[in-house]
């Protein structure tokens, strides 16, 4: 069976990528794949581990580093298990932040050398990468403002200046990127967002020859 499709949903926290995750399992199911939807970090049951120290607010002494090796650690574990078998299954595999991500936030928001992070990057997913990366982009003070009433976990206890610097990550690596990275205005209206993920995730079914209409 031929390798599946691979899309990841990537953007500052609130720019809306869990909320748009439903429809877009839904619109490659109705293009006859099967998906599987995972989340970073997370997604398998070690991986689901690593995830609750990186979010525990009682580890504010964690060092960038190590940070930086614990997403490694999970994501590892979440190719290993259930990524690239999935690909090989032929299924579609969503994905609620992956590689990006690391670059975005260890790199761009905290400083850490993008050359380490990019061999740390490959070193985790090997082959696996995504054949299409939506970013979500939108201010940092409009995703602040969509959280305000959840409490704040410590990552998103950093603030305006640290998520502005993540966002304007994201947007250099899509240039940098541009044959695997598509930059969506998250700032509209779920319903505007929808549609236009969908319209980009449905062109691209259609070169790889997967669309159905
Ligand atoms: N286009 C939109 N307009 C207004 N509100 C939105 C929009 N998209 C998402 N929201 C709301 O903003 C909040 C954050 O959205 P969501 O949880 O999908 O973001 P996220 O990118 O997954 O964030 P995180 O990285 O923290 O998981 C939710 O309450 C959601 O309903
Ligand atoms: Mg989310």
């Amino acid at each position: 069976m031929g390798r599946g499709f691979f899309v990841s949903l990537e953007g500052i926290d609130g720019a809306g990528k869990t909320t748009h995750m439903g429809s877009l399992r839904a619109l490659l199911q109705g293009e006859g794949l099967e998906v599987v939807a995972v989340r970073e970090p997370g997604g398998t049951r070690v991986s689901e581990r690593i995830r609750e120290v990186l979010l525990d607010s009682r580890n504010q002494g964690m060092s960038a580093r190590a940070e930086a090796f614990l997403y490694a650690a999970a994501r590892a574990q979440l190719v290993d298990e259930v990524i690239a078998p999935a690909l090989a299954r032929g299924c579609a595999v969503t994905a609620d932040r992956y590689l990006d991500s690391t670059l975005a936030y260890q790199g761009y928001g905290r400083g850490l050398d993008l050359v380490f992070l990019t061999q740390l990057n490959r070193l985790a997913a090997q082959n696996t990468l995504p054949d299409l990366t939506i970013v979500l982009d939108v201010p940092a003070e409009v995703a602040l403002a969509r959280r305000a009433e959840a409490s704040l976990d410590r990552l998103e206890q950093e603030g305006v200046v640290f998520l502005e610097r993540v966002r304007q990550g994201y947007l250099e690596l899509s240039r940098q990127n541009p044959q695997r990275m598509v930059v969506v205005d998250a700032a509209r209206c779920v319903e505007e967002v929808g549609r236009e993920i969908a319209a980009i995730v449905r062109a691209r079914l259609q070169v790889r020859g997967h669309g159905t209409h």
